[in-house]
Protein backbone atom coordinates (compact mmCIF):
# COMPACT_ATOMS: atom_id res chain seq x y z
CA UNK A 1 0.00 0.00 0.00
CA UNK A 2 1.38 3.47 -0.80
CA UNK A 3 0.56 5.01 2.35
CA UNK A 4 0.93 2.92 4.83
CA UNK A 5 3.06 3.62 7.85
CA UNK A 6 4.63 7.31 6.00
CA UNK A 7 3.71 9.42 8.94
CA UNK A 8 4.19 13.09 6.49
CA UNK A 9 2.09 10.81 3.50
CA UNK A 10 -0.78 10.73 6.67
CA UNK A 11 -1.06 13.48 7.44
CA UNK A 12 -1.13 15.37 3.99
CA UNK A 13 -3.39 12.59 2.43
CA UNK A 14 -6.26 12.96 5.49
CA UNK A 15 -5.84 16.38 5.86
CA UNK A 16 -7.35 16.69 1.86
CA UNK A 17 -9.29 13.92 2.76
CA UNK A 18 -10.75 15.71 6.01
CA UNK A 19 -13.48 17.93 3.87
CA UNK A 20 -15.12 15.34 2.65
CA UNK A 21 -14.42 12.11 4.95
CA UNK A 22 -17.97 12.46 6.33
CA UNK A 23 -19.10 11.39 2.63
CA UNK A 24 -17.72 7.99 3.31
CA UNK A 25 -21.16 7.66 5.30
CA UNK A 26 -23.03 7.82 1.68
CA UNK A 27 -21.17 5.09 -0.02
CA UNK A 28 -21.56 2.61 3.00
CA UNK A 29 -25.41 3.57 3.26
CA UNK A 30 -25.19 4.91 6.73
CA UNK A 31 -23.12 1.27 7.78
CA UNK A 32 -20.13 2.62 8.85
CA UNK A 33 -21.65 4.59 11.37
CA UNK A 34 -24.09 1.75 12.38
CA UNK A 35 -20.98 -0.11 12.87
CA UNK A 36 -19.20 2.19 15.01
CA UNK A 37 -22.38 2.12 17.25
CA UNK A 38 -21.85 -1.72 17.80
CA UNK A 39 -18.39 -1.27 18.57
CA UNK A 40 -18.68 0.99 21.32
CA UNK A 41 -21.40 -0.76 22.90
CA UNK A 42 -18.48 -3.40 23.28
CA UNK A 43 -16.97 -0.80 25.01
CA UNK A 44 -19.84 0.22 26.95
CA UNK A 45 -17.79 3.29 28.76
CA UNK A 46 -19.17 4.86 31.74
CA UNK A 47 -20.28 8.85 31.25
CA UNK A 48 -17.22 9.82 34.26
CA UNK A 49 -15.10 7.83 32.57
CA UNK A 50 -11.94 9.06 30.51
CA UNK A 51 -12.19 7.92 27.48
CA UNK A 52 -9.66 7.95 24.38
CA UNK A 53 -10.43 7.40 20.97
CA UNK A 54 -7.09 6.81 18.79
CA UNK A 55 -6.58 7.88 15.58
CA UNK A 56 -10.15 9.83 16.17
CA UNK A 57 -10.59 11.12 12.40
CA UNK A 58 -13.48 13.48 11.88
CA UNK A 59 -14.78 12.66 15.27
CA UNK A 60 -17.43 10.37 14.43
CA UNK A 61 -16.59 8.18 17.75
CA UNK A 62 -16.61 11.39 20.18
CA UNK A 63 -20.53 12.35 19.24
CA UNK A 64 -20.81 8.50 19.74
CA UNK A 65 -19.80 8.90 23.17
CA UNK A 66 -21.23 11.87 23.73
CA UNK A 67 -24.42 11.60 22.62
CA UNK A 68 -25.26 7.70 23.41
CA UNK A 69 -23.17 6.92 26.02
CA UNK A 70 -23.05 10.73 27.25
CA UNK A 71 -19.17 10.44 28.14
CA UNK A 72 -17.93 14.12 29.31
CA UNK A 73 -14.39 12.58 29.25
CA UNK A 74 -13.31 12.47 25.78
CA UNK A 75 -9.64 12.34 24.14
CA UNK A 76 -9.73 12.68 20.56
CA UNK A 77 -5.79 11.73 18.90
CA UNK A 78 -5.10 11.74 15.31
CA UNK A 79 -2.31 13.36 13.08
CA UNK A 80 -4.33 15.29 11.11
CA UNK A 81 -4.75 18.61 12.28
CA UNK A 82 -7.36 18.87 9.38
CA UNK A 83 -9.42 16.05 10.67
CA UNK A 84 -9.00 17.72 14.13
CA UNK A 85 -10.10 21.14 12.94
CA UNK A 86 -13.31 18.97 11.72
CA UNK A 87 -14.31 17.04 14.78
CA UNK A 88 -13.76 20.00 16.82
CA UNK A 89 -15.91 22.63 14.51
CA UNK A 90 -18.51 19.50 14.73
CA UNK A 91 -18.13 18.79 18.72
CA UNK A 92 -16.66 21.51 20.07
CA UNK A 93 -14.58 21.95 22.91
CA UNK A 94 -16.45 21.16 26.25
CA UNK A 95 -15.82 17.83 27.48
CA UNK A 96 -13.86 16.94 24.88
CA UNK A 97 -9.71 17.01 24.63
CA UNK A 98 -8.02 17.39 20.98
CA UNK A 99 -4.65 15.64 20.56
CA UNK A 100 -3.05 16.56 16.87
CA UNK A 101 -0.62 14.10 17.40
CA UNK A 102 0.83 10.70 16.32
CA UNK A 103 -1.06 7.94 18.08
CA UNK A 104 2.15 5.63 18.36
CA UNK A 105 4.03 8.38 20.95
CA UNK A 106 1.07 10.60 21.93
CA UNK A 107 1.56 13.11 25.05
CA UNK A 108 -1.46 11.20 26.51
CA UNK A 109 -0.17 10.60 30.31
CA UNK A 110 0.58 6.50 31.21
CA UNK A 111 -2.38 4.99 33.13
CA UNK A 112 -4.75 7.70 32.10
CA UNK A 113 -7.52 6.19 30.45
CA UNK A 114 -10.44 4.07 31.48
CA UNK A 115 -11.30 2.98 28.42
CA UNK A 116 -9.47 3.41 24.78
CA UNK A 117 -11.10 2.84 21.31
CA UNK A 118 -9.69 2.50 17.69
CA UNK A 119 -11.71 2.21 14.89
CA UNK A 120 -10.79 2.03 10.75
CA UNK A 121 -7.39 3.47 11.76
CA UNK A 122 -5.30 -0.34 12.33
CA UNK A 123 -4.72 -0.99 8.56
CA UNK A 124 -2.70 2.48 7.94
CA UNK A 125 -0.14 1.39 10.17
CA UNK A 126 2.62 -0.68 9.05
CA UNK A 127 2.53 -4.12 11.49
CA UNK A 128 5.68 -2.69 13.53
CA UNK A 129 3.55 0.44 13.97
CA UNK A 130 0.84 -1.79 15.33
CA UNK A 131 3.29 -3.77 17.63
CA UNK A 132 3.75 0.46 19.13
CA UNK A 133 0.22 1.01 19.01
CA UNK A 134 -0.94 -1.69 21.12
CA UNK A 135 2.03 -1.40 24.04
CA UNK A 136 1.00 2.13 23.42
CA UNK A 137 -2.50 1.07 24.56
CA UNK A 138 -0.88 -0.80 27.26
CA UNK A 139 0.98 2.78 28.49
CA UNK A 140 -2.44 4.81 28.50
CA UNK A 141 -4.84 2.60 30.05
CA UNK A 142 -5.66 2.74 34.10
CA UNK A 143 -5.22 -0.85 35.85
CA UNK A 144 -8.57 -2.60 34.72
CA UNK A 145 -8.71 -0.10 32.03
CA UNK A 146 -10.09 -1.65 28.91
CA UNK A 147 -10.13 -1.10 25.11
CA UNK A 148 -11.57 -2.53 21.45
CA UNK A 149 -10.46 -2.05 18.05
CA UNK A 150 -11.94 -3.24 14.61
CA UNK A 151 -11.16 -2.52 11.30
CA UNK A 152 -12.25 -3.72 7.73
CA UNK A 153 -10.94 -7.31 7.01
CA UNK A 154 -10.72 -9.19 4.00
CA UNK A 155 -13.34 -12.33 4.21
CA UNK A 156 -13.61 -15.65 3.08
CA UNK A 157 -16.06 -17.61 1.01
CA UNK A 158 -19.20 -16.09 -0.24
CA UNK A 159 -19.12 -12.74 1.74
CA UNK A 160 -15.70 -12.20 -0.87
CA UNK A 161 -17.44 -11.96 -3.65
CA UNK A 162 -19.85 -9.40 -2.37
CA UNK A 163 -16.54 -7.27 -0.55
CA UNK A 164 -14.62 -7.65 -3.64
CA UNK A 165 -17.62 -5.66 -5.67
CA UNK A 166 -18.31 -3.08 -3.26
CA UNK A 167 -14.46 -2.23 -2.70
CA UNK A 168 -12.81 -2.89 -6.06
CA UNK A 169 -16.21 -2.22 -8.21
CA UNK A 170 -18.79 -0.32 -6.78
CA UNK A 171 -17.02 2.16 -4.09
CA UNK A 172 -14.22 3.18 -6.96
CA UNK A 173 -17.59 3.95 -9.37
CA UNK A 174 -19.32 5.64 -7.06
CA UNK A 175 -15.81 8.04 -6.41
CA UNK A 176 -15.51 8.52 -9.95
CA UNK A 177 -19.48 9.40 -10.72
CA UNK A 178 -19.29 11.55 -7.58
CA UNK A 179 -15.84 13.02 -7.86
CA UNK A 180 -15.45 11.83 -5.03
CA UNK A 181 -11.43 11.64 -4.47
CA UNK A 182 -9.10 9.17 -2.64
CA UNK A 183 -10.99 6.14 -2.94
CA UNK A 184 -11.02 6.36 -6.59
CA UNK A 185 -8.33 4.17 -7.06
CA UNK A 186 -9.37 0.98 -5.27
CA UNK A 187 -7.83 2.57 -2.58
CA UNK A 188 -9.54 0.50 0.64
CA UNK A 189 -9.68 -2.48 -1.93
CA UNK A 190 -6.24 -2.61 -1.42
CA UNK A 191 -5.46 -1.25 2.01
CA UNK A 192 -7.89 -4.08 3.20
CA UNK A 193 -6.57 -6.74 1.09
CA UNK A 194 -2.95 -5.35 2.62
CA UNK A 195 -3.96 -5.49 6.36
CA UNK A 196 -5.57 -8.83 6.38
CA UNK A 197 -7.46 -8.96 9.50
CA UNK A 198 -7.18 -8.54 13.36
CA UNK A 199 -7.32 -12.25 14.08
CA UNK A 200 -3.88 -12.55 11.66
CA UNK A 201 -2.22 -10.28 14.46
CA UNK A 202 -3.88 -12.89 17.84
CA UNK A 203 -0.69 -13.78 18.81
CA UNK A 204 0.62 -10.17 19.77
CA UNK A 205 -2.61 -9.16 20.95
CA UNK A 206 -2.66 -11.87 23.81
CA UNK A 207 1.19 -10.82 24.49
CA UNK A 208 0.26 -7.75 25.65
CA UNK A 209 -3.38 -8.39 26.73
CA UNK A 210 -3.84 -12.13 27.64
CA UNK A 211 -7.66 -12.57 27.71
CA UNK A 212 -8.10 -10.22 24.61
CA UNK A 213 -11.55 -11.67 22.94
CA UNK A 214 -11.56 -11.15 19.18
CA UNK A 215 -15.09 -10.77 17.20
CA UNK A 216 -16.11 -11.22 13.41
CA UNK A 217 -19.04 -9.30 12.15
CA UNK A 218 -20.99 -9.23 8.66
CA UNK A 219 -19.31 -12.56 7.56
CA UNK A 220 -15.56 -11.11 8.24
CA UNK A 221 -16.17 -7.97 6.61
CA UNK A 222 -14.92 -6.20 10.00
CA UNK A 223 -12.85 -7.53 12.87
CA UNK A 224 -12.13 -6.55 15.96
CA UNK A 225 -10.36 -6.84 19.65
CA UNK A 226 -11.12 -5.95 23.10
CA UNK A 227 -9.51 -6.66 26.52
CA UNK A 228 -8.58 -5.13 29.33
CA UNK A 229 -5.02 -4.52 31.29
CA UNK A 230 -3.97 -6.54 34.02
C1 LIG B 1 -9.60 5.76 8.08
S1 LIG B 1 -9.46 7.09 9.22
C2 LIG B 1 -10.45 6.50 10.57
C3 LIG B 1 -11.03 7.64 11.36
C4 LIG B 1 -12.03 7.27 12.47
N1 LIG B 1 -11.44 6.49 13.51
C5 LIG B 1 -13.27 6.62 11.93
O1 LIG B 1 -13.81 5.69 12.56
O2 LIG B 1 -13.76 7.07 10.88
C6 LIG B 1 -7.83 6.88 9.84
C7 LIG B 1 -7.37 8.06 10.68
O3 LIG B 1 -6.13 7.73 11.29
C8 LIG B 1 -5.33 8.90 11.34
N2 LIG B 1 -3.94 8.48 11.48
C9 LIG B 1 -3.16 7.80 10.61
N3 LIG B 1 -1.94 7.56 11.15
C10 LIG B 1 -1.96 8.10 12.40
C11 LIG B 1 -1.03 8.16 13.47
N4 LIG B 1 0.19 7.62 13.37
N5 LIG B 1 -1.39 8.80 14.61
C12 LIG B 1 -2.63 9.36 14.75
N6 LIG B 1 -3.55 9.32 13.77
C13 LIG B 1 -3.23 8.69 12.62
C14 LIG B 1 -5.65 9.62 10.05
O4 LIG B 1 -5.33 10.99 10.10
C15 LIG B 1 -7.14 9.36 9.92
O5 LIG B 1 -7.90 10.38 10.48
Amino acid sequence: MILSGNFENQRRFFDLFSKSYHLMEFFTFGLANRTRKRFLRVLNPSNDGIVCDLMCGNGNNIGILKKDFRCKRIIGVDVSEGMIRVARNRFGEEDVFYFTENALSSSVPSDHCDFVSCSFGLKTLQPEQRVLLISEVYRILKPSGTFVFMELSKPSGFVSVFWKFYFSFFLPLMARLFSYPFVKRKYLADSISDFGSIFSEETLYRSVFPKSRFFRWYGGIVTGVSGMKS
